[in-house]
């Protein structure tokens, strides 16, 4: 017979599609095992402020297709100090919730890790439109993110075919270049620039006017907000070194985070938002349920936020090969 009764589930970090279906898995696979749910407003933030609101099956409902969360989340850079992930302690046990669920990406399960390690039982929700977990192949939210963005880029490329145009394009990730790499691959973007590989801005515009030499309508290049080579910069050096093409910006930015979420994201987030009840419930704390060859996975919270690499050389020059 399993100690806890009682478990509270929060959103955390940036918002990602499919939060509100893993919501509603806690929710109602707790409530099948006799385990109340109290869901936390504002992630970390409302925990220190005891914002909690009882989660039944109902109040769950008509959730599951809904982009956001319906609980909220925040940035809460001061659970980094022990004293005020103490007074949360505090209020989980002034609440009597025996467990709790943390649905987020990389920095959230962060304070996860930090939390389990004082003593609470704690599993997380892998869930991010960075998908910048270690060991989960995916995560809550990139497979929406990347059908918006892959929505808006095949938009961009036929403008920037009509005008013969190059046009740098900003996508979301951090610290990962996954769903840069992803979407150039899916909307046959020129070039994809991100985070785990180094970009000269002269090499982009040699390929720039070597594709337009070729007798290519357009040129788009993919740039993770999280490259070094920022993709404000790069347009002011292609613009400064004429190269066939007339360059363009545009920036996709928080739209990436909104939306209904897709099928595959409903699916995962109800998968994981269950498992993560299962391992509370089992006893099985400091593991965030995330997704790997075709399965629900318990990763330990350290080895998760790792930092990762998704993106591999063999990614970026399939992308870069199919579109010479
Ligand atoms: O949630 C991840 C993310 O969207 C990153 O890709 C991005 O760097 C960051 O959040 C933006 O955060 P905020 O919405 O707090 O500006």
């Amino acid at each position: 017979m399993s100690s806890i009764r009682r478990i509270a589930v929060l959103t955390s970090g940036g918002d990602a599609p499919g939060m509100n279906a893993a919501i509603r898995s806690v929710a109602r696979s707790a409530s099948a095992l006799g385990v109340e749910t109290y869901g936390v407003q504002r992630g970390f933030a409302g925990l220190v402020e005891n914002h909690f609101q009882l989660l039944d099956n109902r109040a769950v409902g008509g959730i599951l297709q809904r982009g956001g969360t319906m609980l909220g989340s925040a940035r809460f850079p001061e659970f980094c100090q022990e004293e005020v992930r103490r007074r949360c302690l505090d209020q989980l046990a002034g609440a009597g919730i025996d467990g709790l669920i943390v649905i987020g990406g990389n920095g959230s399960q962060q304070g996860a890790l930090a939390l389990s390690q004082m003593g609470f039982p704690v599993v997380g929700v892998a869930s991010t439109i960075d998908n910048d977990l270690a060991e989960t192949e995916t995560t809550i939210g990139v497979d929406t993110a990347l059908n918006t963005a892959t929505f808006y880029i095949d938009k961009l490329k036929d403008t920037a075919t009509s005008h013969h145009r190059a046009f740098v394009i900003e996508l979301m990730g951090r610290n990962s270049g996954y769903l840069a790499a992803m979407t150039a691959i899916a909307t046959g973007a020129e070039m994809a620039i991100v985070p785990e590989a180094e970009t000269d801005p002269e090499a982009v515009a040699d390929d720039v006017q070597q594709t337009y030499a070729n007798g290519k309508a357009h040129y788009i290049v993919i740039v993770a907000e999280g490259a070094r080579l920022k993709a404000a910069e790069l347009t002011e050096y292609l613009c400064g070194h004429p190269c066939g093409f007339e360059a363009r910006l545009s920036v996709l930015g928080h739209v990436q985070r909104g939306g209904s979420p897709t099928v595959a994201d409903r699916v995962l987030a109800s998968a994981l938002g269950s498992a993560a009840v299962t391992a509370l419930v089992e006893g099985r704390t400091g593991v965030v349920a995330g997704w790997s060859k075709g399965a629900v996975v318990e990763i330990p919270l350290e080895q998760a936020t790792q930092l990762c690499q998704k993106v591999t050389p063999e990614l970026l020059e399939l992308a870069r090969v199919l579109t010479r």
